[in-house]
């Protein structure tokens, strides 16, 4: 295959906290194994991340421990860049966006916008709190909702019934930084006009999916933004830590975070090619007719790398000579989750990455992720997973295949590779395996299935310790040696492919394979051409995976307990005629509208089959009345009657809780079944 030139990146982290697990499944893992397989494939490759040093939070952080924002950036940069080295990330540079190069690159991009004249300044009436002297950007304000009475209102929209609103109308304002009542106050901003973009947008994102197949969840996630209409966004904000806007008479006023952070990725590979002196460098990638960009993200990121980003890129390509590539694959992931919980550091849930090392070498978490990274769905990170996946599968399966032909080999071939004799239809079959695997993984990885991947990298090692078994070379030794020097041969092959495919995801391990084998890497595509020579010397056997003893793991779970906040509940006995008391019924949901006065309840009328009644759900935080009609679902019938503000209610109808809270899911019933059926 052609060998490609491709400029790959990763979301720049926040410079604000650690990095944890989580991040590193969603944009880093996988970017990394994909950069590492190109590069072993010949590939071009320009890997490029930094962290992402603006922004309120960090502002923030810094008011807080009463330090600068400079401190904070300056701690979380440099513990987030030896964390990634020592997980094995292997970016050409991890940048940062406070530096004077990446500046200057966001105001060119503001300049150049400004001067064709596509900004639009608009007056806005915004949120002030007057305690801290600042604006508040629209998640540091909490109110009331105007339309549905939600507390948790932002200051110009509800998320839970999805209306858009002026800020002044928003009820009982409350500033989340100080906890006082910010004042309106008028203030300008730039606007970028993205809604005039919504056709080439499209245009493009239809093109890239048709030529490159881009994820599900991706295209969802557009369809969603494009349906909703794209709308103008203020590409400036009132704070004074940021990269400032570049015009004459405009103080205090910073570029929006997300419209900077982005051309980061820009700034970062310009700041490369000033290390390596090679100042043209960065145009090669973002420039090059032939280069492909590849940007890697979490699910969070995706409207700012397949809209916001590219239709910034089409702007400055509208109006200079010098154009930019778009990116040509955003195969973003969803998110890992922690023990079946979101990672949250304010709750002391998860692990970051450095604590993790400090426990254990970075190839098993690095397998472990792998082997279940969130491509399509959330997915989990589980102590005992870990412990089994390093046991069962890294240390029993591939650290066991390397061992026992290691140790033969020494034994029996006095540490050489043994020649290669007639072969048998099992060697055949071996030989075949290992010759088409190489490729098969290839193109798993190039369609961003890395999760497949990995699984196909592990099965050369199953496979390779079916041969071993299915051929006895102990049986062989002593009776055939010449059929046993070929299946050592094979084995010692094998373990030269496994050495090179396994790199991209357990880079350290493979280096000690490739030691012990006294080779060297070869190109991916020939790394299934049984390599070795015959005669050529091999090293000792180093144990290449230590077991995971269950104490260790039991250590790290008994560790969150006291986090956990999942009380053993005592349930107390009923007997089965008391169960049958209760008469639960199908019922289906013909109407439902909010009750007045209350935030938590609806009135509905359900129809049982042979009569309709009302009933008063508490369900109003959890579903909107539309959302509920047509729905079948069981109902406590012989329920007493009871009147809730006012309204009479005939029965109860069943839900469970679900981890947001306050917030329920009702049971929902198989459309087949008949209204008026009886539960039991
Ligand atoms: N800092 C952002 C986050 O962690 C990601 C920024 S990606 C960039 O979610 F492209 F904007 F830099
Ligand atoms: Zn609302």
């Amino acid at each position: 295959m052609a060998k490609e030139k491709v400029l790959v990146t990763s979301a720049l982290p926040y410079a604000n906290g650690n990095i944890h697990l989580g991040h590193l499944s969603g944009a880093y893992l996988p970017a990394d194994i994909y950069v590492r397989y190109k590069r072993l494939n010949g590939d071009d490759i320009l890997y490029i991340c930094g962290s992402d040093e603006h922004g309120v939070p960090i502002t923030i952080t810094a008011d807080k421990e009463k330090v600068t924002p400079k401190e904070v950036i300056d701690r979380f940069h440099n513990a987030n860049k030896s964390a990634f080295e020592k997980f094995g990330m292997s970016f050409d540079i991890y940048s940062r966006t406070s530096l004077p190069i990446h500046h200057e690159t966001a105001q060119s991009f503001f300049k150049s916008f400004y001067d064709q004249g596509i900004l639009v300044e608009k007056k806005t009436m915004q949120f002030y709190d007057e305690k801290v002297k600042m604006f508040l950007p629209d998640r540091y304000v909490e109110g009331t909702c105007p339309r549905c009475g939600n507390e948790e209102a932002r200051s110009d929209e509800c998320e839970k019934c999805g209306s858009l609103y002026d800020p002044s109308e928003l009820k009982n304002p409350k500033s989340k930084i100080s906890g006082e009542t910010p004042v309106l106050k008028e203030t300008s901003h730039y606007f970028f006009p993205l809604g005039k973009y919504q056709d080439r947008l499209k245009k493009y994102i239809d093109e890239m999916n048709e030529k490159y197949g881009w994820k599900d969840n991706v295209l969802n996630y557009c369809r969603g933004w494009f349906n909703d209409g794209l709308k103008d966004r203020a590409i400036t904000r009132d704070l004074d830590w940021g990269v400032k806007v570049p015009l004459d008479g405009v103080d205090n006023k910073v570029l929006y975070v997300w419209f900077e952070a982005v051309l980061g990725y820009i700034s970062a590979t310009k700041e490369l090619s000033h290390q390596r002196s090679e100042p043209d460098l960065w145009k090669e990638y973002w420039q090059g007719k032939d280069t492909k960009y590849i940007a890697f993200i979490g699910k969070d990121n995706v409207v700012f790398h397949t809209i916001i980003f590219p239709a910034i890129l089409m702007a400055w390509n509208d109006a200079n000579k010098d154009k930019f590539i778009l990116p040509q694959n955003v195969p973003a992931n969803e998110f890992l989750n922690f023990e079946g919980k979101k990672f949250s550091k304010s709750r002391g849930w998860g692990i970051d990455l450095d604590e993790f090392l400090q426990l254990f070498p970075a190839d098993l978490l690095r397998y472990t992720l792998a082997a279940n990274l969130p491509e399509n769905k959330d997915t989990d990170f589980f102590w005992k997973e870990f412990q089994s996946r390093t046991n069962g599968e890294l240390a029993d399966i591939l650290g066991n295949f390397v061992n026992r032909t290691f140790t033969f080999a020494h034994k029996h071939f006095d540490g050489k590779v043994p020649e290669r004799n007639k072969l048998q239809k099992i060697d055949e079959e071996m030989l075949d395996y290992l010759k088409s695997q190489p490729q098969k993984i290839a193109d798993l990885i190039e369609r961003f299935k890395i999760k497949d991947a990995v699984f196909e990298m592990m099965n050369l090692a199953r496979a390779g310790n079916k041969y071993f078994n299915d051929s006895e070379p102990w049986v062989t030794s002593k009776r055939n040696k010449e059929q046993c020097a070929t299946t050592i041969n094979i084995c010692l092959n094998t373990i030269y492919t496994l050495g090179v495919i396994f790199e991209p995801v357990i880079p350290n391990t493979s280096v000690k394979i490739l030691k012990m084998l006294n080779a060297r890497p070869t190109e991916w595509s020939k790394s299934g051409n049984s390599i070795l020579h015959q005669g050529q010397k091999i090293n000792e056997a180093e144990i290449l995976f230590t077991k995971i003893e269950d104490k260790v793991i039991e250590e790290q779970i008994n560790k969150l307990e006291p986090m956990a906040d999942k009380p053993i509940e005592s349930i107390e006995e009923i007997t089965i005629d008391e169960f049958k008391r209760l008469k639960l019924k199908v019922a289906k949901i013909i109407a439902a509208e909010n009750v007045k006065k209350s935030d938590k309840l609806l009135k509905l009328q359900i129809d049982l089959g042979s009569e309709q009644r009302q009933l008063v759900a508490g369900i109003a935080k959890s579903y909107k009345p539309e959302e509920l009609i047509g729905k079948k679902v069981l109902i406590v019938a012989n329920l007493k009657a009871a009147k809730l503000f006012g309204i009479e209610s005939q029965g109860m109808i069943l839900a469970v809780d679900t981890p947001e809270e306050g917030k329920v899911k009702i049971i929902e019933i198989d459309e087949a079944i008949e209204l008026g059926k009886t539960a039991k």
